[in-house]
């Protein structure tokens, strides 16, 4: 009998490296999950290139093509929903979406954020990490609700940061781990073992040796 796999919906603005891991994680069996599409607001977003190489459907959206923000996320949503996506992963979407999108799929939106929520939401959390002086950075997978980068947080990743980084080799150590993350929650969305209660997360049956890998060795 074969598992339930979710279908996902990703939305990018550009390099899209975290798509790719996300295509990697699923070709490879990991994560039991199908992308249906990939939608980008930029034309030109490496990401969509990334998509068609694996035969995933990509479009790109025009936001300049609609009257409103409302209207272009209305478009977004149906091409969503046309595809029964269930799960839609932003990747590096370079848009707040509006109480409108979130209402409409409630519960069904995460995000990934290059900083340890909640400290340095909002742009280049990398460089506001850097710039406070703090000795830990990471990322984060969240829901996304109306607030920026403010929803339940599913899975965090901490990494350290050392006196001679600057935003390149931050950035670039935080990336390796949005990379495990991400797939990672999606994989338990997948499975069904995620519930959301208030702010909290709750991860059912998880299991240590999941884990393992997500989170570097911090000792140096
Ligand atoms: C990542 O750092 C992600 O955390 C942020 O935007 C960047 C997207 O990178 N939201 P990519 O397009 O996935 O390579």
């Amino acid at each position: 009998m074969g598992r339930k796999v979710l279908k996902l919906g990703v939305l990018i603005s550009g390099r899209g490296s975290n798509l790719q891991s996300i295509i990697d994680h699923i070709e490879d069996g990991k994560v039991p999950a199908r992308i249906e599409v990939v939608i980008s607001d930029k034309k030109d977003a490496y990401g969509l290139e990334r998509a068609k190489r694996h035969g995933i459907e990509a479009l790109f959206i025009d936001p300049t093509a609609f009257p409103t923000k409302e209207d272009f996320e209305k478009a977004v949503g149906d091409e969503l929903e046309k595809r029964g996506v269930e799960l839609v992963c932003l990747a590096g979407f370079m848009r707040i979406l509006s109480p409108y999108f979130v209402k409409r799929f409630e519960n069904r939106v995460i995000n990934i954020h290059p900083a340890l929520l909640p400290s340095f939401p909002g742009l280049h959390g990398q460089k506001q990490a850097l710039d406070y002086g703090v000795k830990i950075a990471g990322c984060t997978v969240h829901f996304v609700n109306e607030e920026v980068d403010a929803g339940p947080i599913i899975i965090q990743a901490a990494v350290p940061v050392f006196d001679d980084d600057d935003e390149d080799t931050l950035s670039a150590r935080i990336l390796k781990y949005e990379h495990k993350i991400y797939p990672m929650a999606i994989k338990l969305i997948a499975e069904g073992r995620v519930a959301v209660r208030g702010r909290k997360v709750i991860i059912r049956d998880a299991k240590k040796e999941e884990w393992a890998g997500v989170n570097p060795p911090l000792e140096v």
